[in-house]
């Protein structure tokens, strides 16, 4: 039935502009005196940015792809690994006045923030020669056409407005009233991800730029679904009246931010999903299912972070937990100091990775094609 009530749940190709089109806002948000994306409504709720045709148009895609038949990826919340430190240790150390090792998270959370804008610099090739099956009206036919552009200024900002970085930055402020930040926060940082050995090319077989487009908006959907943890961590953390300075403040800030990340982690899944319904050419002029490859990067990307993710932040807030309580040791007790790292470990989450990522590859789905 042909009307001219067709809504934008029913189109499919969209302009860039249109994808990072602003709805109006009665006032814009302000984090901590910085003039942040997004904004209030009339109903005084707050409006994520550049999502008032981006969403619908995310919705219209899901839609084509169900109609196809084709599934939905889900990456299974059991697979997150557990904030470390979680939040009664969390707690237990701003009250105790060890305020570094929290200090620092938040930070590196800010910073891993910023680094999305990476995402528009990801070289997108000429899908329509890599991929057998047509490609209009596809989330992955606008991924240079306002996706990737979209999320980037999300994450880090874009012009005189603030992104998730300086969202992040505001709540820590706010919550432990500008505190003083470790010097050696990104330098520790990027000493961590420099230290991993440069990976094999897990499907050679295909065209390299499209494989490292495929694999970093595999492991950007990973992150993205794993920082609901670090999202409801913040909440409870920063909205925690005894240790945070600007409770309801802060963890609304959270919460703002936590809401702008559904379009990341839909749009991705679904261009993912996209990919892994269609067929894939080969560099030697043959063809490999998607679905080999999507969950093929999928299985490895989430079977890495389950198994080192919370060993390393084990391991950076363990760092920063005894420099913090040698350096306040210096001041305090000694016993009472000692008295604080017994309670911590005694909070401690125990927490095992599933045996299984639910992307293993299976020999039907090899021997498809
Ligand atoms: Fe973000
Ligand atoms: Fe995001």
């Amino acid at each position: 039935m042909a009307t001219d009530a067709s809504s934008a749940d029913e189109r499919l190709q969209f302009t860039a502009e249109e994808l990072l089109a602003d709805g109006d806002y009665r006032e814009p948000l302000i984090a901590n005196g910085v003039r942040c994306h997004g904004g209030f409504g009339e109903d005084g709720q707050y409006r994520s940015p550049r999502t008032v045709v981006r969403r619908p148009a995310i919705r219209a895609w899901q839609a084509q792809l169900a109609r196809g038949g084709a599934p939905l990826i889900d990456i299974p919340r059991e697979l997150m690994p557990p904030q470390y430190p979680n939040v009664e240790q969390s707690v237990l150390l701003l009250r105790e006045g060890v305020r570094d090792p929290i200090v620092r998270g938040l930070t590196i959370i800010s910073i891993v923030e910023g680094f999305g804008a990476i995402i528009r610099d990801v070289k997108v090739p000429k899908l329509g020669e890599l991929v057998v099956e047509p490609l209009e009206g596809t989330a992955l036919a606008h991924l240079r056409r306002g996706l990737f552009e979209a999320h980037a200024r999300d994450e880090a900002g874009h012009r005189d407005q603030g992104g998730h970085k300086q969202m992040w930055e505001a709540a820590r402020d706010l919550a432990l009233e500008n505190p003083k930040i470790p010097r050696d926060v990104l330098m520790r940082l990027m000493g961590r991800r420099g230290r991993r050995k440069p990976a094999k090319r897990p499907f050679p077989e295909i065209d390299e730029d499209l494989e490292r487009m495929l694999s970093t908006m595999a492991q950007v959907l990973v992150v993205e679904v794993f920082a609901e943890g670090a999202f409801e961590w913040g909440k409870a953390l920063l909205g925690n009246a005894e240790v945070s300075a600007e409770p309801e403040r802060a963890s609304e800030m959270v919460r703002f931010i936590q809401s702008d990340e559904s379009p990341h982690v839909e749009y991705l899944r679904t261009a993912l999903s996209e990919i892994r319904a269609r067929t894939l050419r080969t560099v030697h002029g043959g063809t490999i299912p998607g679905r080999t490859v999507v969950d093929g990067l999928l299985h490895r990307i989430l079977s890495q972070m389950t198994r080192n993710r919370p060993a390393e932040q084990r391991e950076d807030a363990r760092k920063s937990l005894s420099e913090a309580i040698e350096a306040a040791s210096n001041q305090k007790a000694a016993k009472a100091t000692k008295a604080v790292v017994e309670e911590f470990e005694s909070l401690e989450t125990s927490w095992t990775p599933p045996a299984k990522t639910g992307f293993e590859p299976t020999p039907a789905v090899e021997g498809a094609q």
